[in-house]
């Protein structure tokens, strides 16, 4: 099998579990890191056994040895180093959300076709086997039409006036802060699982936290403990919302609503979807991601442990490990760089049909007007249609 070279820019917290996933490939060599400058990007490439470091990404870009490049980076950097990216030619992929707004994100499926480079975004909850799994039962009529799609994507890590990130930033986050960093995952998953498109919603967005202290050093995402003495920070306004609740509605006629916040205690990475049907509904939470539940209504609620051998052979392979053995997020992030590599591998094109765990740029300017429309819904009050 010929040996894929990967380079990937950004490498905080999600950066390192990009580099894990493509490792575990095993045709894969990751090449290089840039990030932030010469000693960041060296120390980075010492820690994960790197073999090159780039100060800035054009030069990771100019590295022939690289046929993939990975952005980490916060939101503000994903249309430059994309588009950058896309002009020399490299395959990309991209973490959520694709970018600051739906133009941008446009703008980049645009490019990206031109090029005929495959394209890909890191809605990483796709490649839980389970989640394949509810979304094969979906597609093939298991629970009837659906009619009602709910749930929530709770966090703690912003409760308090302590806690900071670049995600409360416009100029780095975009206009959105809960709704973009993990809204986008519900509504993609959303989606995916029941194979319809989210076209009006009714958003009500709220800053639980209006005013935070802001650490004069950097931090990186989910870094706990505030600052120290009152020197160490400078009290900023929050202009982004810490929590949304949204009404939506589907292509067929299905409702829905999510809720999206940071700011919920004890909530830690809670994602929960539930797909009511005609006939059934089915439930998956991502703190509980071996089990998916299924609703009946004349016979008893039914729990499925996450096995091979129970799980539709179609999706079989999303699974790694025997019933009772635990997988996790690793894993599904595995699943979704096993989808990506393998269709880059196969030398297919962008164009071609697409493993099911594998969410293109299209997915990602879905998401990004998604996003845009509960803001607009949410300042006019009023539902908002989807432009995309
Ligand atoms: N798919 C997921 O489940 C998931 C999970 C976490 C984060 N993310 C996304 O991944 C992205 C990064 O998030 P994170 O939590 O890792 O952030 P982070 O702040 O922890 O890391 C960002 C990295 O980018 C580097 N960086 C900043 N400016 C740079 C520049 N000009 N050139 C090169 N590198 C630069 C920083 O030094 C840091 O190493 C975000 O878009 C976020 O939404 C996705």
């Amino acid at each position: 099998m010929q040996r894929i070279g990967m380079g990937i820019v950004g490498v905080g917290f999600v950066g390192p579990h990009h580099v894990d996933a493509v490792r575990r490939l095993g045709y894969v060599d990751v090449v290089a890191v840039a990030d932030m400058n010469d000693t960041i990007a060296r120390q980075k490439a010492d820690q994960l056994h790197i073999p090159k470091a780039y100060g800035n990404y054009e030069a990771l870009l100019d590295d022939p040895a690289i046929q993939v490049v990975h952005n980490a980076t916060p939101n503000y950097l994903h249309y430059p180093v994309n588009a950058a990216a896309i002009a020399k030619g490299k395959h990309v992929v991209c973490d959520k959300p694709l970018a600051m707004t739906a133009a941008e994100a446009k703008k980049l499926v645009d490019l990206a076709t031109k090029a005929g480079i495959v394209h890909a975004v890191t809605f990483g909850y796709r490649g839980n086997p389970l989640v394949q799994q509810a979304r094969h039962v979906v597609a093939s009529g298991g629970i009837g039409t659906p009619t009602f799609i709910h749930g929530h994507y709770l966090q703690d890590w912003l409760l308090k006036d302590t806690d900071y990130s670049w995600r409360l930033e416009p100029d780095k986050s975009g206009n959105s802060s809960a709704l973009g960093d993990i809204g986008s995952h519900w509504c993609d998953l959303a989606m995916h699982i029941s194979g319809l498109r989210i076209t009006h919603v009714l958003g009500d967005i709220t800053t639980v936290v209006p005013k935070r202290k802001k650490p004069k050093g950097a931090r990186e995402a989910f870094q706990t403990g505030g600052p120290g003495s009152k020197d160490d920070f400078e009290l900023v306004d929050i202009k982004v919302e810490d929590l949304a609740s949204v009404l939506v509605r589907f292509d067929n006629g299905a409702k829905g609503v999510f809720t999206a916040g940071q700011v919920c205690s004890g909530h830690k990475n809670d994602l929960v979807l539930e797909v009511c049907g005609s006939t059934k509904a089915l439930r998956w939470r991502q703190e509980d991601q071996n089990y998916l539940w299924i609703g009946n209504r004349d016979t008893p609620n039914q729990v499925l442990q996450k096995d091979p051998s129970l799980i539709d052979a179609n999706v079989r392979d999303y699974a790694h490990l025997p019933g009772g053995h635990q997988e996790g997020w690793p894993d599904a992030n595995f699943n979704l760089m096993r989808d990506i590599y393998g269709f880059i591998s196969a030398g297919k094109k962008a164009s071609d049909a697409h493993p099911p765990a594998f969410a293109t740029f299209e997915d990602g300017y879905r998401a990004n007007a998604i996003i845009e429309a509960v803001i607009d819904s949410a300042k006019n009050s009023a539902w908002t249609p989807v432009k995309y």
